[in-house]
């Protein structure tokens, strides 16, 4: 049990992150009726802070000292992890099967630690997944791993080991919608960095995790207590790899949980045998016809073009890169930005809205909608009155020239154009499109300099007797 009070944790926090704004509570409105998610240690929810819509950590009373260690630790997180803007308290509803019901109470609340962070309209990528109802194009998946691999390159330039890279820690930023609504891009942002570590300058450091994360994505490298940035790159492939199943095997984790019955994180070596035993495993899948449709070679590219067991072999973020930039020119898989619907150019709002407000919370999904459709009539009479004006003033600007036009016929004036939309995609030399998509802008003012890590990260060389308990989400 956890024995931390919550005072204790704030204490904590703004002892070895002074750069982090403790938010005072009165100031964070917490929508504990519209849940976004829910993982291992916190749960959730939209809130507004500052006049923004923002994303309300909520940390499960039991669980306060690991979410503790983590802020404490992830100083210097680079731009694909969801933003961080401070902690506060906060005083959450009871709920009936609350597993930390040992937290502090009163009048029915909990008095409870939560993170603001930047929301991610959309939940995380498994839950956005299977919501979708159809599956990803292989363009749209494409293009999600990319932006995985990169951002596994920012971390490993920032020395920072993540250890808990899948699914349900990779949440959606952004989805847009082509015509007929379905999704045409999505943005990813990382969440969750209990696990995460940072290397030491250089070298290696001993590890105080053997085989941290979740079952299936732990690498067999985290057998012993040196291990680098390439235990994230097992999980990559393990992820990459599910990516191309059908969503109720992503959903089931049958890829993770059969790959974590071969136990490899408990061999004493990484040997050829092992590989061929993954190979067969994963070529499994594919005979059982779990690949999705349209994924088979982008499937066999991530299967086959390196090793997996072996860390020396496999894939680094910029060889993962390279080998997907390079197939995807070669299978013309890259996502076409004309086929983008902004906001107010979307021919079918209705469905877009539908997909988009069903967060996780299905309930509130269908409120919005209920609002949504009660509102129609209003939009339609306004939209009806905006296109009235719009041709009065047409047919005044239309009168207006036809007074001023000089006798000569030659000088007659063309009515204005309609006004250029601004909303084409930006392209960047390459011809590609700019899609990267900024964290919010606005980071608390830091009252002092950033600290150095916390003390366990400038620990080079660390010890470890016993091992800790895997920190997996169920
Ligand atoms: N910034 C965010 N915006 C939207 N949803 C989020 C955000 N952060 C977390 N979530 C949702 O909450 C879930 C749990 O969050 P996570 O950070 O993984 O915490 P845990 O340590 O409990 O696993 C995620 O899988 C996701 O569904
Ligand atoms: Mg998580």
């Amino acid at each position: 049990m956890d024995p931390f009070t919550l005072n204790e944790c704030i204490e904590e926090i703004a002892e070895k992150r002074p750069d982090l704004a403790y938010i005072n509570p009165d100031e964070v409105d917490i929508r504990f009726d519209e849940r976004l998610g829910e993982g291992g240690f916190c749960t959730a929810y939209r809130c507004t802070w500052n006049g923004k819509l923002m994303c309300a950590r909520v940390v499960d009373s039991n669980r306060q000292k690991t979410v503790v260690e983590e802020i404490a630790t992830v100083e210097g997180l680079p731009s694909i992890a969801a933003k961080v803007f401070g902690y506060t308290s906060c005083s959450r509803p009871e709920l009936k099967d609350d597993p930390g019901l040992m937290g502090n109470r009163g009048n029915g609340c909990h008095i409870c630690l939560a993170v603001v962070t930047e929301l991610c309209p959309h939940g995380n990528l498994e839950d956005f997944m299977e919501r979708e109802g159809v599956p990803l194009s292989t363009e749209v998946k494409l293009d999600v791993m990319l932006q995985v691999a990169k951002g596994l390159e920012q971390l490993k330039d920032a020395r920072i080991v993540w250890r808990d890279l899948k699914a349900k820690n990779l949440l959606v930023r952004s989805a847009h919608r082509g015509r007929a609504g379905e999704v045409v891009k999505v943005s990813i942002a990382f969440t969750d960095w209990g696990t995460a570590v940072k290397m030491p300058e250089e070298g290696k450091r001993r590890m105080t995790l053997h085989g941290p994360g979740t079952a299936g994505y732990i690498a067999p490298d985290t057998r012993g207590p040196i291990y680098d940035y390439r235990a994230d790159m097992w999980a990559y492939l393990v992820w990459a790899a599910s990516m191309c199943l059908k969503v109720e095997c992503i959903v089931d984790c049958q890829l993770e949980e059969a790959l974590a019955d071969l136990k490899l994180e408990k061999k004493a070596n990484a040997t050829s045998a092992q590989d061929t035993k993954v190979n067969e495993l994963l070529r499994k899948f594919q005979a059982d016809g779990k690949v999705d449709e349209g994924c088979d070679d982008l499937y066999e590219l991530v299967r086959d073009s390196a090793p997996w067991v072996d860390a020396s072999m496999r894939w680094s973020p910029e060889e993962a890169e390279e080998e997907l930039t390079t197939f995807r020119a070669d299978h013309g898989l890259v996502i076409d930005a004309s086929a983008v619907q902004k906001e107010a150019a979307a021919p079918e709002p209705e469905r877009r809205f539908k997909a988009s407000c069903l967060l996780l919370d299905r309930e509130y999904g269908r409120r919005l909608e209920a609002e949504y459709e009660a509102n129609k009539l209003l939009r339609e009479q306004q939209q009806q009155q905006q296109q009235q004006q719009r041709q009065q003033q047409h047919h005044q600007q239309h009168q207006h020239q036809h007074q001023h036009q000089p006798t000569s016929t030659s000088a007659a004036t063309e009515p204005a154009p309609p006004a250029v939309r601004n909303d084409t995609v930006e392209k960047d030399d390459n011809g590609e499109s700019d899609w990267d998509e900024e964290a919010p802008t606005q980071p608390i003012a830091p009252t002092q300099p950033a600290p150095e890590m916390a003390d366990e990260m400038d620990v080079v060389v660390e010890e470890e007797e016993e091992e800790e308990t895997p920190r997996g989400e169920e």
